[in-house]
């Protein structure tokens, strides 16, 4: 397996990158792995454990209790800590606040791409995340990266989290996702941007389904 059969797709914070690449996995009969759940893991191991993100060298040791598992056909993941399944926890509004400032972290970071190209090496995948285009897998053949305003993505992201119950205003989702764009595309180490042969597609006006069958249009795909 090569990683010139992966399919990369980054974008920013509440892009869809999530929902539709679940979408064209299975459309496709691809495997899907979001890797910002991994930095997310890394920051709840942070917070539970009471390990300062300052210190690497105790984190990355304990990222080894950390196992990323999928479920074998479907696009979901399962994600333990200690043998304890932790998947629920990692989209609260308190990693939320604190997972971009661990992923700034290079360390951090050369770990978990070592884990994410371990994956790619061995699945037909489509992997989701910011520098997947760019750091992870350079070579994939299908590179895609959304975009789409803020205003429309807090209100997607609002809306998700009024459906889990989790009640925060709109103005507040709002700068959020704007705080976590700039510490994203700010970064020194794997900043969030577009491969130079990623194909843009911008969602503001387009649904799920128009952008995958978008994206389906422009793929190359030889299993
Ligand atoms: O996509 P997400 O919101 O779950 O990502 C959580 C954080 O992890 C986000 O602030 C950026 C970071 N991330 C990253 O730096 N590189 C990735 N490949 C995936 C996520």
């Amino acid at each position: 397996m090569k990683q010139n059969q992966c399919i990369a797709i980054d974008g920013p914070v509440a892009s869809g990158k999530t929902t539709i690449g679940k979408e064209l996995a299975k459309k496709i009969d691809y495997c899907f792995l979001d890797t910002g759940i991994m930095y997310r893991a890394v920051t709840y191991l942070a917070l539970e454990k009471k390990i300062n993100p300052n210190d690497t060298g105790l984190l990355i040791d304990s990222i080894k209790k950390l196992k990323f598992k999928f479920i074998p056909n479907s696009t979901n993941y399962q994600v333990n800590l200690d043998n304890k399944n932790i998947t629920k926890h990692l989209k609260n509004p308190t990693i939320e606040k604190h997972v971009s400032v661990v992923a700034t972290n290079s360390l951090i970071r050369s770990e978990l791409v070592k884990i994410q190209r371990e994956i790619a090496y061995s699945n037909h995948i489509i992997m989701v995340g910011r520098d997947i285009g760019t750091i992870v897998i350079p070579n994939a053949k299908n590179k895609f990266f959304l975009i789409a305003s803020s205003i429309v993505r807090a209100q997607r992201r609002y809306a998700e989290f009024k459906k889990t119950g989790i009640n925060l205003s709109f103005e507040i989702v709002k700068s959020e996702i704007e705080n976590r764009d700039k510490i994203d595309t700010e970064r020194k180490e794997s900043p969030l941007k577009p491969a130079h042969d990623s194909i843009l597609i911008n969602t503001d006006k387009m649904n799920i389904d128009e952008v995958v069958e978008e994206m389906i249009n422009n793929i190359e795909i030889n299993k």
